[in-house]
This record gives C-alpha cells, sequence and structure tokens, in this order.
C-alpha cells in the first residue's frame, strides 16, 4: 500500500494531503456530521489502508468535521433507532474498531473540533493524541438521554482521561460540556478563537513534530499507548525494549551523530 492508493473517492470523507500531513474531514454537514453505518465503513476503510503505510510517507493526520457546526454530533440516532442488539453491536464493534485503528497510527493525530462533539463524536476525538478545539465547541456523552450507554469507547477512554468519577458524571448526566470545562479537565488541549486559526496550529503543531525521528515517535506513541493498560513493571519493561531497539536503527545514529557534529538531522524513519 502507498500514498497514492489511498482513495479519495468516498461518499462522506473528504481526504487532503500536504507536506505529508492528512486532513480527514468528516463530510455530512447537512445531518452534524453524524456516523451511519456507511460513513463508519469509509472511516474503517480509509484508516485501515492509512495503517498499512510503510515507511512513514505521513508525519501526521488532522481529523476533522466539514462545516462550521460541527466535528461530530454522534451516531446516526435515526439509524440506531432501527436496529436489532445483534445490528447494534455489529455498528459498537465497528466504530470502537475504527477508534483503535485512528489511535494507534504510528504519527502524532490531532482532533481537531469545531462545534458539536457529542456521543460518538466526542468517543471519535478521544481516541486522537491531543484533542485542538474551537471557542465554540461542545463536548457530550449524552447516549443515556436516548436509553443508551457509549459504544465507541467512551465509557473506558473518557475515564482515562479525565478520570473515573469524573466521567462518570459526564456520562450519568449527558450534559453539555462547554469548551472552557473541557480544558480544565484535560480533555482539550488547546482552545482557538476560530477554525481556521485551529486549522493553521494543528498544521504548525504537527510540522514541527516531523522534523523528529518519525521511528523514535512511533515507538514513543506505543510505548505509552500500550503502557496505558500495563502495570507500571510492564510498562517500564515495554519502555527498555523499545528504547534499545532504536540502537539499530539509522535514525539513532543520524539524531545523536546530527548532535555531535552540530548540525541539523534528516530523518529517514529507517
Ligand atoms: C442523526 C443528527 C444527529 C445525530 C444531528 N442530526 N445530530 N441526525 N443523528 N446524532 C441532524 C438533525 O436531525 C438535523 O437533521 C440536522 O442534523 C441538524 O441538526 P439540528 O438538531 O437541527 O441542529 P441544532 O438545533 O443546532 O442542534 C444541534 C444538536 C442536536 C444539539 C447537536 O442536533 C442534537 O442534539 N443532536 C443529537 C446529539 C446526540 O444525542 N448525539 C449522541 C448520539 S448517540 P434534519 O434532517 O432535521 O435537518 C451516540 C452513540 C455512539 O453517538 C455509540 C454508538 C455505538
Amino acid at each position: 500500500m502507498n500514498i497514492d492508493s489511498i482513495s479519495d473517492s468516498y461518499q462522506f470523507l473528504k481526504l487532503n494531503l500536504d507536506n505529508r500531513i492528512l486532513t480527514l474531514s468528516i463530510d455530512r454537514p447537512k445531518k452534524l456530521n453524524a456516523l451511519d453505518l456507511t460513513l463508519l465503513q469509509e472511516l474503517d476503510d480509509a484508516t485501515s489502508n492509512i495503517r498499512q503505510l510503510k515507511d512513514f510517507p505521513l508525519r501526521g493526520l488532522i481529523f476533522t468535521g466539514s462545516g462550521e457546526k460541527a466535528f461530530i454530533a454522534g451516531a446516526d440516532i435515526g439509524q440506531m433507532s432501527k436496529m436489532s442488539p445483534l445490528e447494534a453491536e455489529h455498528f459498537a464493534v465497528l466504530g470502537q474498531k475504527v477508534s483503535l485503528l485512528i489511535e494507534d497510527l504510528p504519527f502524532p493525530v490531532i482532533a481537531a473540533v469545531n462545534g458539536f462533539a457529542l456521543g460518538g463524536g466526542c468517543e471519535m476525538a478521544l481516541s486522537a493524541d491531543f484533542i485542538f478545539a474551537t471557542r465554540n465547541a461542545v463536548f457530550g456523552q449524552p447516549e443515556v438521554k436516548l436509553g443508551l450507554i457509549p459504544g465507541f469507547g467512551g465509557t473506558q477512554r473518557l475515564a482515562k482521561v479525565v478520570g473515573r468519577n469524573r466521567a462518570k458524571e459526564i456520562i450519568f448526566s449527558g450534559r453539555n460540556l462547554k469548551v472552557e470545562e473541557a480544558l480544565e479537565i484535560g480533555l482539550v488541549l488547546k482552545i482557538f478563537e476560530d477554525k481556521e486559526s485551529m486549522m493553521n496550529e494543528s498544521r504548525a503543531t504537527l510540522e514541527l513534530m516531523s522534523k523528529n525521528s518519525p521511528l523514535a515517535i512511533a515507538k514513543a506513541k506505543k510505548v505509552m499507548n500500550r503502557g496505558n493498560d500495563l502495570t507500571i513493571s510492564n510498562g517500564l519493561e515495554l519502555e527498555s525494549e523499545q528504547f534499545s531497539q532504536l540502537f539499530a536503527s539509522q535514525d539513532m545514529k543520524e539524531g545523536t551523530g546530527a548532535f555531535l557534529e552540530k548540525r541539523q538531522a534528516q530523518f529517514s524513519g529507517k
């Protein structure tokens, strides 16, 4: 799989590649980018293909929503209302698969949230490494208002990001959080006045990171993501294993060599 074979002919996704940074926009603005089955299948296809790319042709992903009103206003309520328990299980498992694919991409991912990030939208944002948001962003897990619970990872990831009891309060109340509160509790990393400045800063952040060794970033991300589910001793064991593997890489030779020779490192990701 190479970068040119990533399809850009989706019904509900827009992909834009610029200087090794991919912007993936959910493009169903009339329904506030609500995730129906077709959209989730497209996200599965796109993220699976991105995941298979070799040799770091991509250095970062900006995950966002088309239009000014919403990142993603949740899973499609009309479609869910007609699902059998078995269909609902498939739907949840597919969304969880997509969230894991995004979470484990071997480069930094920013969820750039403009407007509503509710239910499945908040859950998809939680699968990114960082959430940037505009002043009008609104977060929440309103599923219990519909007689449901979060099903794309929210019961697990929200608790890990903001703490279990705070996550319970958010999920049991189903209330909306303004962006300032989302920042205060560590859900959002940075707030921007408008979408344009958020997108510019997302790109600048990823370009800054892309000057570093992509191999080292991929390993740091892997160790930190996996470490989240491990005991401290197992996490440390994984850390020293991945740390030592880098000593067989060209990137490590280049990075340390460039420092000693007082020049800028040029990393290959090998
Ligand atoms: C289907 C949705 C939708 C959704 C919005 N729309 N959210 N359609 N599913 N989640 C549609 C509306 O029906 C409407 O379509 C159009 O988008 C514009 O929305 P409005 O409601 O007219 O806009 P507004 O008055 O500005 O209100 C915005 C809103 C509201 C507050 C975000 O739309 C809302 O409460 N949406 C639902 C949010 C939600 O409960 N999300 C969680 C879903 S459960 P028409 O055709 O009428 O113009 C979930 C579970 C995940 O995500 C796990 C699954 C396994």
